[in-house]
């Protein structure tokens, strides 16, 4: 049986009361599932107080970037030692967001993965095409260059560690999402990747997330692809009712009933 790992994107909203409230009421509201991983990822200054709240739970923490050194004249940034002072078992890299807003490139990418995993935490790491690539048919090209140079130089030992997560830029908070079909090819593409440089074994071991638009009314069919692992969850993730829905929703049907 497929365990989804599902992930909340809080992005930059909630204040450290208003993060206090969303996360306990997503621990009150999961409590009892254990057929599920479930992550949420708040801002920064509010990791500190989620890190107190879910400790004990089946919450775990994530971090929405971070940078590759240790400890520097880094003004403004925040490395994976103090991820990991702070709790943080995952972190989310090379969201669209980022690649688009703050340039940043696959190189620097793959320097934030290395660094997380030398901590111990498990990069998200975040691949998609924007609307005009895959409209000229990119997509696939598109992707498998993120692939290969964001995660480039990692043995199967390294890339075991590491969470893929599909977003295709056009369906993130769009309300657009990717029908399970498109998302489910691309999905299978990655999966393909993964076999040809680790082989199959460890190709079937790692976690292919999708993120775009994930509600509590698709994610049930997107987990029900054979290469869809999981979600990495925005906009839906930032409401305790929505992102309680879609970890319910995301079970396997025998299961759901007793949750
Ligand atoms: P969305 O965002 O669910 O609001 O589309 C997903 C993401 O950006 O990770």
């Amino acid at each position: 049986m497929k365990r989804v790992l599902i992930v909340g994107n809080w992005k930059m909203f909630k204040t450290i009361p208003e993060a206090v409230n969303l996360v306990n009421s997503i621990k009150a509201g999961v409590h009892k599932i254990s057929n599920c991983d479930i992550v949420a990822c708040p801002p920064f200054t509010a990791l500190t107080a989620v890190s107190e709240l879910v400790r004990d739970s089946n919450v775990d923490l994530g971090a929405q970037d971070m940078h590759f050194e240790t400890e520097g004249a880094f003004t403004g940034e925040i490395s994976p030692m103090m991820l990991k002072d702070v709790g943080c078992r995952y972190v989310i890299l090379g969201h669209s967001e980022r690649r688009a807003y703050f340039k940043e490139t696959d190189e620097l990418i793959n320097k934030k993965v290395k660094a997380a995993l030398k901590y111990n935490i498990v990069p998200i790491v975040c691949v998609g095409e924007t609307l005009e690539e895959r409209e000229a048919h990119k997509a696939f090209e598109v992707v498998k260059k993120q692939f290969d140079y964001s995660l480039a130089d990692l043995d199967a030992a390294a890339i075991e560690r590491v969470v893929v997560a599909y977003e295709p830029v056009w369906a993130i908070g769009t309300g657009r999402t990717a029908t399970p079909e498109q998302a489910e090819q691309m999905h299978s593409y990655i999966r393909r990747l993964l076999n040809e440089k680790y082989g199959r074994e460890v190709a079937a071991r790692i976690k292919i997330l999708y993120g775009g638009s994930v509600k509590p009314d698709n994610i049930e069919l997107l987990v029900s692809k054979p290469n869809i692992d999981g979600a990495l969850v925005g906009g839906a993730s930032i409401k305790a009712e929505s992102f309680i829905q879609i970890v319910k929703n995301s079970l396997p049907s025998e299961i759901k009933s007793n949750s």
